[in-house]
């Protein structure tokens, strides 16, 4: 069973749209969704349309709970002020600009789903599918955290030798097999952070062994970068896309 998992899209409808072209073009036999559909850019209402017109399911992000539940905070890290700023200028723009019956259907997104490649009738491997951690959707998992760690997410999450859990959330992809449990992050569709400005996905092929396939696609990131500088989000969201997330270009530097 191949899966292709998309997560941390985050209101970037080109970037989406990408994907699931390239998605198209492969033996897939199904998608999912890791949650963060809205924030940062400006199609929250549409990004979401898009994929349940495609019938593509999946899980609540952090920010699609928070959105979709009117919380005061959006659930985010930010390491400075400015950042701090920005994240709440992100929130309360995507909350304002959230319509009410996409807020209802990000409220109702589960926070897990569990998968069976081989059908529920045998002992065979599950695939389990959440957005930061099986415990909170706000907890980053980072590669950097030890392999204890990941220990522990799986007895919490019921995970054995063969499972595999797969997540999103910090926007950096990585994969670690500890103690013959997979664990996979997907990497970010439309706000990846690892310095690739390309949209990243993860395709899953559970079989007799497990493979895990990072895929990046390139996409038309000045279209979401002109369209977020047309809108009242930071404009420094539009350069965090052209660069994968390096720093902004300091307001001194002419380039
Ligand atoms: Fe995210």
């Amino acid at each position: 069973m191949r899966y292709a998992l998309i997560s941390d899209i985050h209101a970037n409808l080109p970037a989406l749209r990408a994907v699931l072209d390239d998605i198209r073009g492969r033996a897939v036999d199904a998608t999912y969704h890791l949650g963060d559909l809205v924030g940062y850019a400006p199609w929250p209402n549409e990004t979401v349309a898009m994929l349940r017109d495609a019938q593509i399911p999946g899980i609540a992000g952090n920010y699609d709970s928070t959105v979709g539940t009117n919380y005061h905070h959006c659930g985010c890290r930010y390491e400075d002020p400015k950042q701090e700023e920005q994240s709440h200028q992100s929130f309360a723009w995507t909350k304002a600009n959230t319509a009410d019956d996409v807020k209802q259907y990000l409220a109702t997104l589960p926070f897990r789903i569990d998968l069976k490649p081989l059908g529920g009738h045998t002992a065979g491997p599950t695939v389990v599918l959440v957005h930061g951690t099986p415990t909170l959707n706000t907890l980053y998992w980072t590669e950097e955290r030890p392999d204890s760690f990941c220990t522990k997410m799986a007895h919490l999450a019921g995970a054995k030798a063969g499972d595999a859990i797969a997540f999103g959330h910090t926007h950096k992809p990585w994969h670690r097999d500890v103690d013959g449990v997979q664990f996979i992050n997907t990497g970010s569709v439309g706000r990846p952070k690892d310095g690739d400005w390309r949209a990243g996905y993860v395709v899953l092929d559970v079989g007799a062994t497990t493979s895990v396939e990072f895929v990046r696609v390139e996409y038309d990131v000045e279209a979401a970068a002109q369209a977020i500088l047309a809108t009242d989000l930071p404009s420094d969201f539009a350069d965090y896309l052209r660069t994968g997330g390096s720093p902004a270009v300091p307001a001194t530097d002419s380039r």
